[in-house]
């Protein structure tokens, strides 16, 4: 990305920014609890350093109260909210322990038809190894050299043998994602021949357009999405499958109990953020500012990046002098980490801008 566009960017994301800034700033009445004790900065698995909302947290603290209860009528509520989002009912939700547990779901049933899934390299693959014990075998093809998704060539390995393509937009880990015309496209030929799993993950941080609105004219999509994110809910577990109500019937049939994943109390939590949207937007203002600090910091060391429209960026540590996952972490920054083999490239998340700044001070300062 050019110099220009980010400070271009970064001007118009500091006037909210500021606003949003003092309505925010955590109250002292619900400081959120440190991690580690001696100021370790972490930035490793893309969590939301501000969440969850203090709404969230309120409504947390309180639904403990409740929780000798089986909490049939929040679960039902939830699903009703977040289908009110894109105009489906509750039929079309289901919810789990994070979209992972969803995204293992998924792979369970189509292990069972035995065959393949195709995804990228390098892409969200914690539920793979799983999946591969399970005897669904994994075509894996490579990225653009932009370190976009390559869908032409996702398109063109489809085959009988595949029972499900997993599609990560934006991807994780390069942050790069498709536009609304191109994934439309995609999307529409792919569930002609497979079915497709969309991970939707981090399309909120810069509206990268979901692909909801295709659900209801498309059987085979099924679509991903969290509270682990820009709600700031990683701990609290909570994810979603968007899909027709047969598809969700049929993954249900799978469970024990269908949408029994998420606590009582984590559902009040999800249902308190989804009311909070300004604290929402605060969180996604305050990720742009601090990616745009470790990417200007990124240009004066002349290291290579990816523009970025999540809440990790991917970067080039080829010309950094030492090894940078090891020597950040022995500045008390832990999370620069590969992702493909004998790579150059690391992933590292989007802490607060304090954050970025202090890892932008220590690359600075390991180079003199
Ligand atoms: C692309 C993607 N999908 C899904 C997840 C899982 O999120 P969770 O299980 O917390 O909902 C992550 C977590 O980092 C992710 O990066």
């Amino acid at each position: 990305m050019k110099r220009r566009d980010l400070l271009k960017h970064s001007a118009l994301a500091m006037v909210s920014f500021s606003m949003a800034r003092n309505a925010f700033a955590l109250s002292d009445e619900l400081p959120l609890t440190k991690e580690t004790i001696d100021g370790t900065i972490i930035l490793r698995a893309n969590e939301n350093p501000h969440g969850p909302s203090p709404l969230a947290r309120k409504a947390m603290m309180a639904a403990v109260n409740s929780s000798n209860r089986y909490q049939w009528d929040t679960n039902g509520l939830l699903r009703e909210k977040i289908g009110a989002l894109t105009g489906h009912t509750k039929e079309y939700i289901t919810l789990g322990s994070g979209s992972s547990e969803l995204l293992g779901l998924v792979c369970l049933r189509a292990s069972y038809l035995q065959g393949h899934v195709v995804a990228s390299e390098p892409t969200f693959k914690l539920w793979m190894g799983a999946s591969r014990k399970m005897g669904l075998a994994t075509r894996l093809f490579p990225l653009t050299k932009s370190k976009h998704n390559d869908l032409d060539t996702l398109l063109a390995s489809i085959n009988e043998q595949t029972k499900l393509l997993y599609l990560c937009n934006p991807n994780n880990p390069t942050g790069t994602a498709h536009g609304k015309e191109a994934m439309e496209n995609f999307i529409k030929a792919a569930c002609q021949r497979t079915t497709v799993l969309l991970d939707e993950a981090y399309t909120d941080y810069e509206d990268t357009p979901s692909m909801a609105h295709l659900i209801n004219s498309t059987p085979n999509l099924i679509i991903a999405k969290t509270f682990s994110k820009v709600y700031g809910m990683a701990g609290a577990r909570v994810g979603y499958l968007l899909a027709q109500p047969e598809q969700i019937k049929a993954l249900n049939e799978l469970q024990a109990w269908a949408n029994a994943g998420p606590s009582a109390v984590s559902m009040k939590g999800a249902l308190a953020a989804m009311e909070d949207e300004s604290f929402a937007n605060f969180c996604k203002v305050e990720n742009r500012e601090a990616r745009r600090i470790f990417c200007e910091g990124l240009q004066t060391l002349d290291i290579e990046f990816i523009p970025s429209v999540t809440s990790f960026v991917y970067f080039n540590s080829a010309g950094y002098p030492k090894p940078v996952a090891a020597y950040l972490q022995s500045k008390k920054i832990i999370g620069a980490r590969s992702f493909e083999e004998n790579s150059p490239w690391l992933r590292i998340s989007i802490g607060t801008r304090e954050e970025m700044k202090q890892v932008v001070a220590a690359l600075q300062q390991g180079v003199v």
